[in-house]
């Protein structure tokens, strides 16, 4: 075989040239035209960022014992989030790597207390918003919980009275978010919390979103739904810092109500042969980076600024939901009292919409039918996009203008959607390969227009468009020689 490893190293002007080429065809979201991925709360706090997180790369936040100083800032850390979530002095928790590591780490949690508790239970049971973010169907997946859906009502929100109806002697955990990911609602959790308490059943609340957005809201005097400790029945919340904390990738907070409970997330391994190994969560060596400079972001922002971003944040969203309710033929969806927009539209085909968005430079979230609620579109709304909402709603406008006069392209598409559909029953493998450059895709490259791509997806069972992403995600990952 060819050696594919570089006899030679680069220097570190080319290394930096390449990494420079690299980035070409990723969304340029330093423009404050992508709704989704960055928060970024300016220049000032990136290099506070970088400078906390280039001071720590290396250190390893395996063995506390040869960091003490990761172990502190996390405490710390902890301690700013518990403040935030308004909980007592036993509630504790971990830095995890994100929003999925929370939420696997919450359910693992629920499932090992479980076979403390109640040994007996053979398949536990997780009751679940059906809105609730992916990372939690991953986690059943992952640890062989069994998923229970609670379907939303009409304003995209799970009520405890109809969670109640699925509780049976296995269930194990009761989850909801604060708010959900997609629609930006706040679940029932205050009636949750009771019947939690009443069942004496865990109940995690992902308020990934609303741990940092949502207290600070508070803060700033809105009156929306509690989430947080304050109400009985919670046991465990997620709180993400690298969502409206606004700090590096890699950081999140698992905070537990009590000791008790958080004494199962934790992994000792002294079986081995190597050195004793105690992980609190997933990851064993970690770089210290993500833990420094959370803490020096949450240090650097302070409360005060926090709560002005927050302030004008939100005035954002409310000047974007107001114009987007006033284009004709848009509606909102769900987004109460929160940062995030969902909008979709009976009149024109919502992917042609995105893909007309994304011809104006601006990078928006498709989102798939789900029961009855239609396709649709989501922005989460961050302090970069602050000074960038007329420019876009003009161009939604123009946007909703244009897309609504492309005939055209919409029969072409059909015409595709149903070739898929009719294959779609009996679709092997090697067929599927053979549909993909019908679709536009080549050599592994999505085309720059999605909307047959997305609508397809949306159409077709789900069993067959799993099948269609897992080998598109194949083929993307296929190693090679760098390039000279
Ligand atoms: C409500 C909610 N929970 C969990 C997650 C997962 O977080 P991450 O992407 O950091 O793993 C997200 C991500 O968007 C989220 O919005």
């Amino acid at each position: 075989m060819m050696n594919e490893f570089r006899e030679k190293g680069l220097s570190k002007e080319e290394i930096s040239h390449r990494l420079q080429a690299f980035r070409k065809r990723d969304v340029p979201w330093r423009d404050g035209r992508v709704f989704s991925y960055v928060y970024h709360a300016g220049d000032d706090v990136e290099e506070v960022a970088k400078m906390a997180y280039n001071e720590y790369l290396s250190e390893n936040g395996l063995d506390v014992t040869a960091f003490p100083s990761l172990m502190e800032m996390e405490n710390q850390i902890m301690g700013m989030c518990r403040w935030l979530l308004r909980g007592d002095a036993h509630v504790s928790g971990s830095f995890t790597s994100g929003g999925t590591e929370s939420l696997l780490l919450a359910a693992k949690t629920a499932r090992d207390y479980a076979q403390h508790k109640h040994p007996h239970i053979a398949q536990p049971e997780v009751i679940m918003a059906e809105t609730i973010h992916s990372s939690l169907f991953k986690a059943c997946n992952y640890f062989q919980l069994k998923p229970i859906l609670v379907p939303a009502r009409e304003d995209h929100k799970v009520y405890a009275e109809d969670m109640a109806k699925y509780i049976t002697p296995n269930t194990i955990l009761l989850a909801a978010s604060a708010p959900s990911y997609a629609y930006g609602v706040y679940d029932d959790i205050e009636e949750i919390g009771k019947l939690a308490a009443e069942h004496q059943l865990l109940f995690h609340v992902d308020a990934c979103i609303g741990g940092f957005i949502g207290s600070l809201n508070r803060l700033n005097g809105w009156q929306q739904p509690d989430f947080d400790f304050s109400v009985p029945g919670i046991t465990s919340i997620s709180m993400d810092l690298h969502k409206y904390g606004y700090t590096p990738k890699g950081a999140s907070v698992l905070l537990y109500k009590t000791e008790e409970i958080r004494r199962h997330q934790y992994y000792v391994c002294n079986e081995w042969t190597g050195y004793t190994v105690v992980n609190p969560t997933m990851l064993s060596s970690k770089s210290g980076g993500p833990i420094a400079a959370a803490w020096a972001v949450m240090n650097y922002l302070g409360l005060d600024r926090y709560k002005s971003m927050a302030r004008e944040t939100m005035h954002a969203v409310e000047t974007l939901k107001n114009g987007i309710e006033n284009i004709k033929g848009l509606t909102l969806i769900g987004s109460q009292l929160t940062s995030l927009i969902c909008f979709t539209s009976s009149r024109i085909n919502i992917y042609d919409l995105a893909d007309e968005l994304k011809t104006r430079k601006w990078v928006v979230n498709l989102q798939f039918s789900h029961s009855r609620v239609p396709a649709n579109i989501h922005m989460s709304v961050t302090y970069q996009h602050i000074h960038k909402v007329s420019e876009f709603l003009y161009d939604l406008e123009e946007s909703v203008k244009q897309v609504s006069k492309r005939v055209l392209p919409k029969l072409m598409d059909m015409a595709t959607l149903k070739t898929a559909n009719a294959m779609a029953g009996n679709m092997s493998a090697d067929m599927m390969a053979q549909f993909a450059p019908m679709l536009g895709i080549k050599d592994g490259q999505l085309p720059d227009k999605m909307a047959v791509i997305n609508q397809l997806l949306n159409d077709l069972p789900k069993e067959m468009s799993k099948e269609l992403l897992l080998r598109f995600m194949g083929d993307l990952y296929a190693a090679h020689a760098p390039k000279s």
